[in-house]
């Protein structure tokens, strides 16, 4: 049996559990997480861009239009594309939408 590592999103102190051959995305999914934004599920949209803080990880394909080579090599990381070789901890990099609320328009 593989064994799960231990993902933790420092925006919101987030943690789930992700296996070596699962992305960090779908594990999020799979614990009814929301706190990375979920798209094409395949490297090409660059909705789930996050970066990786600590930790080990293997990179599947990825659009270069969304991660540049001097991104990826700083941990900027589209999250349906890395399985964890290790805990991880990691950041959204995508905004959050902005809430504007009725006190805030008058
Ligand atoms: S969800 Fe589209 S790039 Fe990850």
């Amino acid at each position: 049996m593989s064994e799960a590592f231990s993902i933790t999103e420092l925006g919101s102190g987030v943690r789930f559990n992700c296996l070596p051959n699962q992305s960090v995305l779908r594990a999020m999914e799979h614990a009814g997480g929301n706190c990375v934004p979920v798209g094409c599920r395949g490297g090409g949209c660059g909705l789930c861009k996050v970066q990786v803080l600590r930790g080990e990880y293997q990179c599947g394909p990825m659009s270069s239009k969304h991660v540049s080579e001097s991104a990826l090599a700083c941990g900027e990381v589209l999250a349906c594309r890395i399985y964890p070789r290790s805990d991880l901890t990691i950041e959204r990099r995508t905004p959050k939408a902005t809430v504007v609320t009725q006190q805030q328009i008058q």
